[in-house]
């Protein structure tokens, strides 16, 4: 139920409540005193007429005396009045004949009597004239008149109490809707812009009360929000770029490293290039000897070119863009690229995948410099030569922190080096750790790598124990189960 609503029902309840108090107490006491008038109106009358008779009955004997009875019932009022010979002894009288007795002279005594026509007051005035009881006064008036006014004053109240409920319940309608339900109204609607980031248009309450000044703090909130946001996106942005850049500086460093290893690689068809170049240029070859020489220099460019095309492709910079992509390719091209390094150091690349095309939402350059990273780790770390095994599958596993296991794309690096000291163990993803002399590493390989996977909703883990070697695995996230 809404607020005012409540109110208002609360409100209308306490009133009518009051109301209906108020109303029962007024119509008793009204009607209370109703009755006790009236009946003091009858005792009255009934008195004054007993003196009248009784002085005039002195005066002009008891014929003169009892017409004023008859005078008084021929106007035809709300009172009858009848004369009742003897004192107290006569019959059809309302009231015990002992009771009669004990009636000082100039008193009377009433009595309430049900008859047929819904109730008569009886009232009783004893006369006597020199000290001799001679009779009595029976003045008798029906109780219906004074029932209908009792009713007028119950139907009365109750209009009234139902005129002042209604009244009030409208105006608690229409003054909680205007103070209470328009400005929570338009507080909720403005809360809810809140919540969907929209922090313009301020709220414009004019009233002084409480919600008034809600409105303002609020209106204060979401300056101060707007401008956490501002600084919030600034922040990021910054962040995003100097990742960036950590990124590239990153790649540019695993280049060089690459450089040295595929300058070797260039310099042998260079040689081959320039020997058989100078052949034909000094005229030693034959017309079919030079022809040979040219396809072999052909083919040594080619391979050259080939080379530094790689290299270009690895160094330059793109922005993300996830796609579907062949992991097991992704792989081939990076071991490709790092085959002369490797082979410089005596180590061997092996590449072992069960499934013809492992396939992950990607983004193909990145994916490859974190695989590069992880391979250039597992040769650094083994000076002495050996096999490295990269390899590839799907499994199903559970991310740090969940409780459920989801498909996978697995890329595990292993290498047979000295494996990494459990105390640098904590410490190898941050930037700039490193172990390695200068010039051989920089310490930005690792963090460069954990920061690319979870860009892609994944994780890195790493196991390294004793000398056994080292373990990096890559979790991708998979479109299919394993
Ligand atoms: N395969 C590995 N075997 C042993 N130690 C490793 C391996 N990979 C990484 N490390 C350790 O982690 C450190 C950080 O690696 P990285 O971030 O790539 O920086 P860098 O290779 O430039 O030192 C390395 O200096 C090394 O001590
Ligand atoms: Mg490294």
């Amino acid at each position: 139920m809404k607020l005012v609503p409540k109110l208002t029902a609360a409100f209308v309840a306490a009133t009518f409540a009051v109301l209906v108090v108020d109303g029962y107490v007024r119509v008793q006491r009204e009607v209370t005193v109703l009755r006790a008038d009236r009946e003091r109106d009858h005792a009255l009358l009934g008195r004054s007429l007993g003196a009248a008779i009784a002085a005039l009955w002195r005066t002009g004997g008891r014929a003169e005396a009892l017409g004023i009875v008859d005078g008084v019932n021929a106007r035809r009022g709300r009172v009858h009045v009848r004369w009742v010979e003897g004192a107290g002894g006569a019959d059809h009288v309302h009231v015990e004949a002992s009771t009669l007795r004990e009636i000082a002279p100039g008193e009377s005594i009433t009595r309430i009597v049900a008859t047929g026509a819904g109730g008569e007051r009886f009232t009783y005035v004893p006369i006597s004239v020199a000290g001799t009881p001679e009779g009595m006064l029976e003045l008798s008036e029906l109780l219906a008149a004074e029932e209908e006014a009792a009713h007028r004053i119950v139907v009365d109240t109750v209009t009234t109490t139902l005129a002042l409920a209604l009244v009030s319940g409208m105006l608690s309608v229409v003054l909680g809707f205007w103070f209470v339900g328009r400005p929570v109204g338009a507080l909720s609607r403005k809360a809810r812009r809140i919540g969907a980031g929209d922090f313009a248009a301020p709220l414009d309450l004019p009233q002084k009360d409480e919600l008034g000044h809600l409105a303002t703090e609020m209106n204060a909130m979401c300056e101060r929000l707007a401008k956490a946001y501002d600084r919030i996106e600034d922040e990021t942005a910054a962040r995003i770029a100097s990742v960036e850049q950590l990124r590239h500086a990153d790649r540019l460093i695993t280049v060089g490293k690459l450089a040295s290893g595929i300058a070797h690689e260039l310099g042998t068809p260079l040689n081959v290039v320039t020997a058989r170049a100078q052949m034909i240029a000094s005229g030693e070859a034959t017309a079919a000897e030079a022809g040979d020489y040219a396809r072999v220099i052909v083919e040594a460019s080619g391979r050259m070119t080939k080379i530094i095309r790689q290299l270009m492709a690895f160094a330059r910079r793109k922005p993300a863009d996830k796609v579907p992509r062949d992991v097991r390719r992704l792989a081939d091209e990076v071991l490709e690229l790092l085959r002369p390094l490797a082979d410089k150091k005596d180590v061997r690349l092996e590449l072992h995948c069960n499934e013809a095309e492992p396939s992950a939402t990607v983004d193909g350059a990145e994916i490859q410099q974190a695989m590069t990273n992880l391979v250039v780790n597992a040769m650094q770390a083994m000076p002495r030569g050996g096999v490295i095994d990269v390899s590839i599958e799907h499994e199903s596993a559970q991310p740090p922190g969940s409780d459920h296991a989801s498909p996978y794309l697995c890329v595990s690096v292993r290498d047979h080096g000295d494996g990494i000291a459990p105390d640098h163990l904590p410490h190898i993803f941050e930037p700039f750790f490193t172990t390695k002399d200068v010039g051989e590493g920089t310490g930005l390989g690792l963090s460069v790598t954990h920061g690319i996977v979870q860009d892609h909703g994944g994780w890195i883990d790493v196991q390294s124990e004793g000398k056994e070697g080292t373990v990096f695995s890559i979790y991708l996230p998979a479109g299919k189960p394993a």
